[in-house]
């Protein structure tokens, strides 16, 4: 069965093969964003349920409940909230 990412409660296919924000993105979600390569912070998003593993270093800050979508890619079903 195919996994899924929820953001802010709407459930969309998760494509494990690219980043959240690439995934974001490909359903059309508008999320802010900037350097795209963990660097700057302004992918934040808040982990709900589910987890992530970074493909790049995330350099900038994030809490113990918070991601970055630009560098992340998650195989399992996953639940975040956009600020
Ligand atoms: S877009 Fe800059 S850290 Fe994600």
């Amino acid at each position: 069965m195919a996994n899924t990412l929820t953001v802010d409660g709407i459930e969309y296919p998760l494509d494990t093969q690219k980043t959240l924000l690439e995934n974001l993105e490909s359903h059309a979600i508008k999320v802010e964003f900037h350097c795209r390569d963990g660097h700057c912070g302004a992918c934040r998003c808040a982990l709900l349920e589910g987890g992530v593993e970074y493909v790049t270093y995330p350099m900038a800050y994030v809490r113990d409940n918070e991601i970055l979508t630009c560098c992340s890619k998650s195989s399992q079903n996953i639940k975040i909230a956009t600020y």
